[in-house]
């Protein structure tokens, strides 16, 4: 730390010249002089004047030839004092405004700078905080100044007694709790002794949740490595134990008991090989292959493949789709990828004689699909969890649908929004950019 003092004007010197002796000495020599030459002068100039008329003009030449020496010597002196003296009060005016400034300076850095600062005496009792610190507290500085730090602040107050200069703690602030930044220096007199400490503080509250949003996506980044490389690696034996079983059920007579069991080995491989296929899905970098093609069509066909379930659900199904066809630059396979998710979702959220109605509508240089369901909608604090990876309410879900759909879609410039409908269930909406072919 640098001590700094600041040194205002200087003291007027005498000097030999201006002592009063030695202009008394001065004036004395000056008298003796002319009174010599007077009396030589007086004596034989004017031999008859009388005693009185000789004192007279004794006097009247000692004033005219003394007046420069009384001008040189007590005069001037005393004039040049007075001019000196009026330079240091305008110094002293000056170094004053100076002061001011500089104070009325460090005032306004201390209310608008965005940290806290806090001066407290070396018993830390609170001399000064700032604009920041009354804010950041929800007190008023009256309030503050004389208060304890330990009372205002006790999360800093025990790590410095800790002997901690600088940390992150937490801090009860005037609203919640929040992460501060804070650093202590003490601060000294010009003889060495403590003065009383000065402490610094930030909220960085909203940089540790970065850091750790960070740190967890760098943890999620190699858990999809990890993840990728597992799904890889089971693909091709997952192929295997499925060949071997088409082979084994078509080669064996098997009994009814028997083929049930083959038929949820089957089940269960397709389940494998679904997670497996959207594993590598979510893991893999999203690459388009864009081609121009109808979209009316790619949506009817992902309908026929849900139509299965749509039956069995005997699910009331509306279409609001445009007549003719609507061509749009897009990758079809990843779309309709998105839209059979969308709507196997909307199959499973409704009850058995529930409805889906799907809308396609264009507007401008986009495109919408809307999936509409009688479903018992989302809940408001899932409302964005749907689209994380591993997010499922469902007990064979894989949490991993709407997660690469909302991926294909924002790899197309779209979007994937979900909303819940005000009579209830859940809307979908998939909005695409119709592209060159519009
Ligand atoms: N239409 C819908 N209505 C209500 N909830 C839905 C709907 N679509 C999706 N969800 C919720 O979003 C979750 C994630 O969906 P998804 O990513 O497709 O994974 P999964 O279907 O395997 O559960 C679902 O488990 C469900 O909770
Ligand atoms: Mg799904």
């Amino acid at each position: 730390m640098t001590e700094e003092t600041v040194q205002i004007g200087k003291n007027a010197q005498t000097t030999w010249k201006t002592a009063p002796t030695w202009i008394f000495v001065e004036i004395m020599l000056a008298i003796f002089i002319v009174e010599s030459l007077d009396m030589v002068l007086l004596h034989y100039a004017f031999p008859s004047l009388s005693i009185f008329a000789k004192v007279v003009l004794d006097g009247l030449i000692l004033l005219v030839f003394l007046s420069p020496a009384l001008y040189l010597l007590i005069l001037k002196p005393f004039l040049r004092q007075n001019e000196e003296r009026k330079r240091y009060e305008a110094d002293l005016a000056d170094a004053f405004a100076e002061l001011h400034d500089r104070n009325r300076f460090i005032e306004s850095i201390l209310t608008h700078i965005q940290s806290g600062i806090i001066v407290t005496d070396p018993d830390m009792r609170i001399n000064l905080a700032n604009d920041y610190v009354s804010h950041f507290f929800g007190r008023n500085s009256a309030e503050l100044i004389g208060a304890e730090l330990a009372e205002v602040c006790p999360g800093i107050f025990a790590s410095i007694c800790a002997g901690i200069d600088a940390a992150e703690v937490a801090v009860n602030s005037s609203s919640n709790y929040l992460i501060v930044g804070f650093k202590r220096v003490d601060l000294k007199r010009v003889d060495g002794t403590l003065a009383g400490h000065i402490i610094t503080f930030v909220d960085i509250s909203e940089i540790i949740k970065f850091r750790n949003e960070m740190r967890k996506k760098e943890r999620l980044a190699t858990m999809g490595e990890v993840v990728a490389r597992v799904a890889h690696e089971m693909r091709n034996p997952l192929f295997g134990i499925t060949a071997a079983a088409q082979i084994l059920a078509m080669e064996l007579k098997l009994t009814a008991p028997q083929k049930e069991l083959m038929n949820s080995l089957f089940t269960e491989a397709r389940r494998m090989n679904h997670l497996v296929e959207e594993l590598l899905d979510c893991s893999k970098e999203m690459i388009l292959k864009k081609t121009p093609f109808d979209l009316v069509k790619a949506l009817n066909e992902s309908l026929s493949f849900n139509e299965v379930f749509i039956i069995e659900k005997k699910l009331n199904l509306q279409k609001r789709l445009p007549d003719g066809e609507l061509t749009v630059v897009a990758d079809p396979e990843r779309v309709r990828q998105v839209m059979v998710n969308i709507l196997k979702n909307a199959v499973d959220a409704t009850a058995t004689g529930g409805t889906i109605a799907v809308g396609l509508v264009k507007t401008g240089g986009d495109v919408s699909i809307h999936v509409t369901d009688s479903g018992p909608g989302i809940a408001d604090d899932a409302i964005e969890k749907i689209f994380d990876v591993f997010y499922t309410t469902k007990k064979h879900g894989t949490g991993l649908g709407l997660s690469i759909s909302r991926k294909i879609a924002d790899a197309h410039d779209g979007a994937l929004t979900a909303s819940n409908n005000a009579g209830g269930g859940a809307t979908f909406t998939f909005t695409l950019p119709v592209g060159a072919a519009a």
